[in-house]
């Protein structure tokens, strides 16, 4: 069964053919991030305009990539939610008038758990066998950080979140405000490369107290929160400081430094919940998974099995939205053609406390 999967939640126009769920016939991203490299963000009114005005030539170039014609495809999958509701709009509608135009099965799903399939797509080269379920899911993008027990392709729940900013969203707060560019994981990952980072120890957030007083509410043992990080790193830098300066490699040990930190609050969390739970298989996805001390700080536990997705399929990419939404069809499930977005999803970000 050939799925075309589109996906327009953000900053990416992208559109893709997968076969059965796995084998990728083609994946076109057509990225935005030089539009949106000048405002050091998203401006989501550009983003859902440029979505208009690209979707047909990334869905064409999709098709042509793989060697199809329209008439190829047996069935639509694409991101309804969470994400840019105005994004997300495009996108979708676009899919639902392509599977109504020639009557093919069609499904909306959820741009996190396509995130979470994202691992098992198969490319040339890569041996991996897929995760048996259930397993640990370790989300981690510019909107949203999510640790969650995973059941089934559709069936996960959500054991620790952010309650407040994601990790990749505090990468690119970090990053625009001493303005090392957009978006700012990569750019921040790389910059950490050449720092120190024992130059500056910043606080871990400490989601177990209520007025300054330790509380036996284990429920946030695995939430997750990066706001006091960024506000640590953007506005009382100093305060952290443990070296003396370092000239001109400043920047990197601060970069350094604050990444370490943002790891650790993920991993901290993680490992409370591999505790919790006993599984020993971690799947990641989402734009952060790239980052590079994560992959190799998780390397480093050889008694949990990580698997992360290859770097094309960490960010937004229809494949893994082709993946999933074969998974759904192949079940039989469809999508009436009157569904619609939704920016948010509750479950995936804690109100505090
Ligand atoms: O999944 P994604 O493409 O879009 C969303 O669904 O948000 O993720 C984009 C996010 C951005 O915040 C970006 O800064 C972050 O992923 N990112 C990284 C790295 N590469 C991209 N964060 C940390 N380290 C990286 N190497
Ligand atoms: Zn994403």
């Amino acid at each position: 069964m050939k799925v075309l999967g589109i996906e327009s939640s953000c900053d990416e126009c992208a559109a893709a053919v997968v076969m059965d769920g796995r084998e990728v016939l083609s994946n076109v991203v057509a990225t935005q991030i030089p539009v949106h490299a000048v405002y050091n963000g998203v401006v989501p009114e550009l983003a859902s305009r440029m979505h208009t005005e690209w979707i047909l030539d990334v869905v064409g170039k999709a098709l042509t990539d793989a060697g199809l014609e329209p008439g190829d495809i047996d069935g639509v999958a694409a991101a309804a939610q969470p994400g840019l509701l105005g994004s997300l709009l495009v996108g979708l509608n676009f899919a639902k008038a392509f599977a109504w135009a020639r009557d093919l099965p069609f499904i909306a799903l959820d741009h996190m758990l396509a995130h979470l399939y994202a691992s098992r797509l198969a490319v040339p080269g890569r041996t991996e066998e897929p995760a048996a379920y259930p397993f640990l899911g370790l989300l981690v993008s510019g909107g949203h950080s999510i640790i969650c027990r995973a059941d089934n392709f559709d069936d996960i729940t959500v054991l620790g979140t952010t309650i407040d900013d994601a990790l990749g969203e505090a990468f690119d707060k970090v990053a625009k405000h001493y303005g090392f560019g957009y978006p700012g994981g990569a750019v921040i990952d790389k910059l950490a490369k050449t720092g120190d980072s024992g130059a500056f120890r910043f606080p871990m957030p400490k989601l177990y107290k209520k007025n300054g007083v330790s509380t036996n509410d284990v429920s946030h043992r695995c939430d997750l929160s990066y706001s006091g990080l960024k506000t640590a790193v953007i506005n009382q830098l100093e305060q952290f400081r443990v070296k003396p300066a370092s000239g001109e490699n400043e920047a990197a040990d601060f970069a350094a430094s604050f990444q370490k930190t943002a790891i650790e609050i993920l991993l901290r969390s993680l490992f409370r919940a591999i505790e919790d739970t006993g599984l020993a298989t971690v799947v990641a996805g989402g734009g952060a998974a790239a980052n590079s001390l994560l992959r190799s700080r998780l390397a480093e536990r050889k008694d949990i099995r990580c698997v992360f997705p290859p770097l094309e399929f960490c960010g937004d990419n229809g494949a893994m939205i082709a993946g999933l939404g074969y998974q759904y069809l192949s079940r039989g499930d469809r999508s009436p053609l009157t569904v619609t977005a939704s920016a948010r999803v509750k479950a995936f970000k804690r109100k505090y406390p």
